[in-house]
């Protein structure tokens, strides 16, 4: 008896697997269901019957038979019908991700139905909807970072057509090209210097350095400015301040173009200060002005791409828009962070960090 029972056993795993086996190469869910569903009734059925017939020449097999014939039928059904309503959901998602795919950036699964199934819709969905920001940010990058091309080269053709109709001296207008040339020049770098980050080519020499000569050769490079504009330029560095892990030249650009913010938002007689000072592992410089300060939509908003608080996008305060954006990936792009906030007493207070040297060797 026990041997009958051990045969009877081992013959079904060995069916069963070789079935499954077998039920994995059907080309569709809906027809593996069904086979499955048949497996599951006709295995152990096929058991009984083996087991009955050898034990007792069973003379009763057509009824069995009948009831195994019913209870299959039932359950292939019920495994078609299901099959049927889980290959029509599986339909529409690859109907969306075709359409997705063909340009149609609206597309958009069903997330009902079973939880896998609403699980892939949503993350399919969420793809979807990144994708559609992502290309709608394309879209305006390239509109403004045509505008402004456009902007000093057609002041320049319009300069070059007065001299060409003879109504002015090239002399003229010399420096005024020249100037639009530096702002053509200056947006083609940053517009270049994005592009690298983004693409992540952005090669960075990270290296232990102090901060105090990157401090201190900004300040020199804007003194002029900050003269001119009647604003007083302080900084504050701690005498045990630790060095940093950076690549200096890019932490200069970065001081360089929030300085160079301060000081177009500070009205004369106001100062702009640089204050360095260790936090922990890290190492954070601030650049403080007493202009204006930073409204709700700027805090949220100003290190996008091309955006600027003047929404006319004139050029009487500032420039293309993209500073603090490469601040922003720059700073990044060497384990630190930035942000900005307006100051308890008035005025910005934009702040980056940079992994002090020994907490940088440690990692
Ligand atoms: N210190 C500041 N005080 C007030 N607003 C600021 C300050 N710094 C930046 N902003 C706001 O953030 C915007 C974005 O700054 P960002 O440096 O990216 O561009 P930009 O200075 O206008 O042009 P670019 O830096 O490309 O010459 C500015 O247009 C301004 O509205
Ligand atoms: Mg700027």
């Amino acid at each position: 008896m026990i041997e009958l029972g051990l045969v009877v056993a081992a013959s079904t795993l060995a069916v069963g697997l070789a079935a499954t086996l077998v039920l994995r190469l059907l080309p569709t869910v809906r027809t593996q269901l069904a086979g499955l569903a048949l497996l599951s009734v006709a295995l152990p059925l096929g058991a009984v019957l083996l087991s009955g017939w050898v034990m007792f020449h069973m003379g009763d097999d057509v009824k069995i038979l009948a009831v195994a014939a019913a209870s299959a039928t039932v359950a292939v059904v019920v495994a078609l019908v299901l099959g049927r309503s889980i290959a029509a959901r599986i339909d529409r998602l690859s109907a969306a991700s075709v359409e997705l795919a063909a340009g149609d950036l609206a597309a958009r699964a069903p997330a009902s139905g079973p939880r896998e199934l609403a699980e892939l819709g949503a993350s399919f969905n969420e793809m979807a909807g990144n994708v559609e920001r992502l290309f709608d940010a394309r879209r305006q990058l390239v509109a403004w970072a045509s505008h402004d091309l456009r902007t000093p080269l057609a002041s320049m053709q319009a300069m070059l057509e007065a001299v060409e109709d003879g109504l002015v001296e090239p002399e003229h207008y010399a420096r005024a090209m020249q100037d639009q040339v530096r702002t053509l020049s200056m947006l083609v770098d940053d517009l270049f210097e994005l592009a690298r980050i983004d693409a992540g080519v952005l090669t960075l020499e990270l290296r232990d350095a102090p901060l105090e000569g990157v401090v201190a050769s900004c300040l020199r490079g804007l003194e002029a400015e900050a003269h001119a504009r009647h604003v007083r330029l302080e900084s504050r560095i701690p005498a045990a301040l630790p060095n940093v892990r950076c690549a200096p030249d890019k932490v200069e650009r970065v001081l360089y173009n929030l300085l160079a913010n301060a000081l177009r938002h500070t009205p004369s007689d106001g100062s702009v200060g640089v204050i360095v000072a260790r936090d922990g592992d890290e190492v954070q410089v601030s650049v403080e002005d007493t202009g204006e300060g930073i409204d709700g939509e700027a805090e949220s908003r100003m290190f996008e791409r091309f955006w600027r608080g003047d929404p006319a996008r004139t050029r009487t305060k500032g420039g293309a828009g993209l500073g603090l954006a490469i601040a922003q990936g720059l700073v990044e792009a060497q384990g630190g962070r930035i942000w900005a906030e307006t100051r308890p007493g008035g005025g910005a207070r934009v702040s980056f960090t940079l992994p002090a040297a020994t907490a940088a060797a440690a990692v």
